[in-house]
């Protein structure tokens, strides 16, 4: 294959300092790279552009798209309460579709005719990454030399020797990834789920048993299902994110630990800490079932959890996504009110809701003498709703079936 311009994803780390030499040497290409701000708190974005200029790109574009993540992308997964296998939020998934649009979008600025990447051939993020480039632009070629080039720590760590390569301070004990909605960390020996994580796995939350002795309790105010406000004070969602993150991860909330099938058939012991992102999304799971019918709360968690599989698997641009999301608007224009969480010590609870569009009623629900619901009407409902079941019982027995 022949490249002329490439763009390069850039973390600033080992693997993608390296890609930026290696694909200069050996396809002679022009090289721009690309560094995305999601909010990852480790990121020196001027660092990074500095070491990719050093390094021999011709450009280095940064590009702070934390507003973009929290509105266009981290706001539809609250509104499907995003969780895959039930546990994960989906913080990486959410990332990836971004940052291919951004790249693709500096490629066509730029004219660069491939995109390359840092990503190995066993994880989901490649597939995230090319699927979301060839959805936004299919005559863009994509480069994936650590997949293809097959390249172990050490022969990088020589090959950074030889180029004069600043090789990092990285800790590589595991492998992780973080923005605003949370940290995922992998490999090393949470490969082993037969042993617990050790206390190093978790870098982002307190451990619980380290938390503080006092409770805090904090309110999310929500309008069409968006926390709008944190404690009474109107931010941004960006900026709600990245302050409730440090609230509760101060209180062990948000680590979530789960055995994970990732889109390539393998299985993964995964360990996320996702303060905000659990805060919220017990928060507003509770003030939408306040709010909404019990079909509609029986109904949507079936949409949610195939939401949430077609994000994991880097199908953000199918169109089934697109119409799911339009069900989760639809759904969450009555999503509004109030929600106040307790956390301590790594729990997180709902403690007390209220909304204008409650469906629920105190005059019908008190059990007080004065209550307005018409308990005698419960006899002919009762009659009526078990009806079949009745029938079937008394069938069953008559004719000796089964
Ligand atoms: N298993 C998670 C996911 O698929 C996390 C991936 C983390 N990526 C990484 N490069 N460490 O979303």
């Amino acid at each position: 294959m022949n490249f002329k311009k490439v763009v390069l994803l850039y973390s600033g780390g080992l693997d993608t300092s390296v890609l930026l030499k290696m694909i200069q040497e050996k396809y002679g290409a022009k090289l721009i790279t690309l560094t995305v701000d999601l909010g990852q708190s480790d990121l020196d974005l001027n660092a990074a552009k500095e070491k990719a200029l050093k390094l021999g790109a011709e450009k280095a574009f940064v590009i702070d798209a934390k507003k973009e993540f929290a509105y266009d992308y981290i706001a539809k997964a609250i509104k499907a309460n995003a969780l895959y296998g039930g546990v994960y939020p989906l913080s990486t998934a959410l990332g990836r579709p971004l940052i291919a649009k951004l790249a693709v979008q500096l490629a066509e600025q730029e004219g660069a005719d491939a995109i390359a990447h840092g990503c190995t051939g066993k994880g989901n993020d490649q597939v995230r990454v090319e699927v979301g480039i060839a959805c936004l632009n299919s005559k863009l070629k994509v480069l994936a030399p650590i997949r293809n080039w097959n390249l172990s720590r050490d022969e990088e760590i020589d090959y950074a020797k030889a180029h004069s390569i600043p090789i990092p301070n990285e800790n590589k004990t595991y492998s992780t990834d973080e923005n605003l909605w949370g940290k995922s960390t992998e490999c090393g020996i949470l490969e082993k789920p037969e042993q617990e994580a050790p206390a190093d796995a978790f870098r982002l939350v307190t451990l619980p048993e380290k938390a503080p002795d006092k409770a805090e309790f904090v309110e999310l105010e929500f309008e069409k299902g968006l926390p709008i406000k944190l404690n009474s004070e109107k931010l941004e969602l960006h900026a709600l994110i990245a302050k409730l993150n440090s609230i509760a991860a101060a209180h062990g909330v948000g680590i979530m630990e789960h055995m994970e099938d990732r889109i390539v058939g393998l299985k993964t012991r995964e360990v996320y800490e996702c303060p905000a992102a659990e805060c919220i999304i017990k928060a507003h799971k509770e003030l939408e079932k306040y709010v909404s019918t019990i079909h509609e709360n029986q109904f949507k968690p079936i949409l949610e959890s195939k939401w949430s599989y077609l994000v994991y698997a880097g199908l953000w641009h199918d169109p089934l996504v697109n119409a799911l999301n339009a069900y989760m608007d639809e759904a969450n224009k009555k999503v509004k009110g109030k929600v106040k969480l307790k956390l301590y010590k790594g729990s997180c609870k709902v403690v007390s809701l209220s909304s204008p569009n409650a469906l629920y009623d105190l005059n019908l629900a008190t059990y007080d003498k004065a209550s307005l619901f018409d308990q005698k009407a419960s006899e002919g409902f009762i009659q009526l709703w078990g009806l079949q079941s009745k029938l079937a019982n008394e069938i069953t027995n008559a004719n000796e079936v089964g």
